[in-house]
């Protein structure tokens, strides 16, 4: 077997620190302990599930796009989506985990993925909110990820931080233009959009740090380079401003800027509601893991297709086993 399943000594355990402490990467071919593994496919597995469950709600409006301009912008948004799964399966992978077996593992429920995807798009406003909040939350997240430990991960990440940067702006643009351009009621559906995506988008960055079990850990690995609460109060105080231009209200009263600490201070987030709906029970749940499943299934002759032509492939064309890609 290749190297990573080599028992540790101290020469590995010694090398790998030192890769560690230099802010060297850690390489599919490099020795790394058991536990980094296994937390690295916890963390970009989660990840890769959020990008393709993250389709689900804004896919829901491609065909009720109110303009072609707008139908064409937002199907490659979801697209990217999709693509973003993809290059994080493929970084799971080359930690050992089996693509099928993570598939398996969400439409079982037994992995998660991020809370955010559990709330319902009511309007076509919902587009633009989750580009602008949710997007911008998860550039907030990823940036730092591009330098992680990990090189699979940390490469993936910086093509996926590149396109989460253009549906942000989208997102933004599209509200931009109905406060600016739009009627009474649209500025209405923009307001009402951010009031139910506002507190949701906070709890995408996770458990508060004294609640956060992993985090000390994924730090000392440089596999998470920030804690919660530091990412939370940076995306706060992005989105201030942003809210602000665009005219919109956030939808906390205890929102204000401290100039002792610099920073925004925002009200305490409900996080009863975040353990629920993260441990299944939010209003989307069933039904988003529900679709998963069904396309799944309904991909099955794509991939028994695909499994039988790599096959034949291999059989009649000895002559070629260098260009397999294996
Ligand atoms: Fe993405
Ligand atoms: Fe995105």
């Amino acid at each position: 077997m290749t190297a990573d399943t080599e028992a540790a000594t101290p020469e590995l355990e010694e090398h790998f620190q030192r890769t560690i402490d230099r802010d060297q990467r850690i390489e599919p071919r490099d020795w790394m302990p058991e536990g980094y593994r296994k937390t690295l496919i916890r963390q970009v597995a989660q990840h890769a599930h959020s990008e393709i469950i993250g389709m689900q709600p804004e896919g829901n409006w491609i065909t009720r796009a109110p303009s072609l301009r707008r139908k064409a912008i937002l199907l490659a948004k979801v697209q990217d989506e999709a693509g973003h799964g993809l290059y994080l399966y493929s970084a799971a992978e080359t930690l050992g985990a089996d693509r099928a077996d993570l598939t398996r593992k969400l439409i079982e429920g037994r992995q998660k993925y991020s809370s955010i995807f559990n709330y319902p798009t009511l309007s076509f406003a919902d587009v633009g909110v989750i580009g602008w909040l949710v997007d911008g939350a998860a550039i907030c997240n990823q940036v730092p990820l591009c330098r992680s430990s990990y090189g699979p991960y940390a490469r993936g990440m910086v093509r996926i931080c590149k396109e989460e940067s253009f549906h942000q702006r989208q997102g933004y643009e599209l509200l931009m233009t109905m406060m600016r351009r739009g009627t009474e009621a649209q500025r209405r559906m923009v307001q009402d959009a951010t009031d139910r995506w506002w507190w949701p988008s906070l709890m995408m960055f996770g458990p508060p740090d004294h609640d956060s079990p992993n985090t000390a850990q994924s730090m000392a690995w440089k596999v998470k380079r920030h804690t919660n609460d530091e990412l939370r109060q940076r995306f706060v105080d992005m989105t201030v401003p942003q809210a602000e231009a665009l005219g919109v209200t956030l939808p906390d009263p205890e929102l204000a800027w401290n100039p002792e600490r610099g920073h925004y201070d925002f009200g305490e987030i409900d996080w009863d509601e975040f353990k629920r709906v993260v441990s299944g029970d939010g209003p989307c749940n069933a039904q988003r893991v529900a679709q998963r499943r069904r396309a799944h299934d309904d991909g099955a002759w794509v991939r028994g297709a695909a499994t039988a032509y790599a096959a034949k492939h291999s059989d009649t064309s000895h002559d070629h086993r260098g260009s397999q890609g294996l």
